[in-house]
């Protein structure tokens, strides 16, 4: 049984390569840093014994996605969880950075997911682990293309889940909070109010998406206060939530 996990040179791509090793699957891990790719892979094998495999490749390209299926044509398990945030006022960040984050949280996962998804359904049996945030739940000035990627993942997947019910294919949607990785870093938001609060472990957040997917389930919201955040839109006005999404992520 092979796995690939994007986004796993390390937060909680690796930690889903964890899991998955030792269970005993083979992994193809994917990510733009190959030094710390293979690094990983060489850990995982040692501890598990393991084929691991590395693709060093970027997934924020138009055609990253087909570039990668032509390197792997199948796998019984696909965890699209490489992502990225912008963090500023809409109109200052360059248009090169937004179109590379809408390229790699909405666009790659989409396409992997379609070039993966028929052999799937053909077999009667797969799954599809797709990273979202609870980023996915409401609007979020200051890095508004990420919270509306987020929201397009939540919104495929669970449309997929429901499309493939029956089929022996799942598809899972995992809605972390802040959680320690080197994700606040790469959106330059360690001085947000976000980064403050207390975050959460990446291996457990990893461990909660990585059960809730061996069990079929369509959504997973880890931890009671991200399930109050994906609650909160229906409860409270709009206005009131704006503010409160935007005070959480931008930068004094
Ligand atoms: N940490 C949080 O607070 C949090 C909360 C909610 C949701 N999430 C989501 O969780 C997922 C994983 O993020 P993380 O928290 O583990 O962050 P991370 O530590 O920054 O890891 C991101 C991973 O994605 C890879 N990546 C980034 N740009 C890439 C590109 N253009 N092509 C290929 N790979 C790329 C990175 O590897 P390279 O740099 O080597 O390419 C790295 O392996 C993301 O989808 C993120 O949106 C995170």
């Amino acid at each position: 049984m092979k796995a690939l996990v994007t986004g796993a040179s390390g937060g909680l791509g690796l930690e889903f390569a964890r899991l998955l090793a030792a269970d005993g699957y083979d992994l193809m891990l994917v990510a733009r840093s190959a030094d710390r790719l293979e690094a990983n892979a060489r850990e995982l094998h040692a501890a598990h014994g393991v084929t691991v495999e590395t693709i060093a490749a970027d997934l924020g390209r138009l055609d990253a996605a087909a570039e990668l299926v032509a390197r792997v044509p199948s796998c019984d398990v696909l965890v699209n969880n490489a992502g990225f945030a912008s963090n500023g006022r809409f109109d200052t960040i360059a248009p090169e950075r937004t179109r590379e984050e809408l390229l790699l949280d909405v666009v790659t996962l989409t396409e992997l997911t379609r070039a993966y998804l028929p052999a799937m359904r053909a077999r009667g049996a797969g799954r599809i682990l797709n990273v979202a945030s609870t980023a996915a739940f409401l609007p979020g000035p200051f890095m508004a293309v990420y919270y509306a990627s987020k929201a397009y993942v939540l919104s495929f997947s669970q449309a997929l889940a429901e499309e493939l019910r029956g089929s022996g294919v799942t598809v899972t949607c995992l809605c972390p909070g802040a959680t320690a990785t080197g994700f606040v870093e790469r959106a330059k938001m360690q001085e947000s109010v976000l980064n403050r609060l207390p975050l959460a472990d990446a291996a457990s957040v990893a461990r909660a998406g990585y059960r809730g997917m061996l069990r079929g389930r369509d959504l997973v919201i880890p931890g009671i206060s991200n399930k109050l955040v994906a609650f909160s839109p229906k409860i409270t006005p709009r206005r009131v939530l704006l503010w409160t999404s935007r005070k959480a992520v931008e930068l004094p």
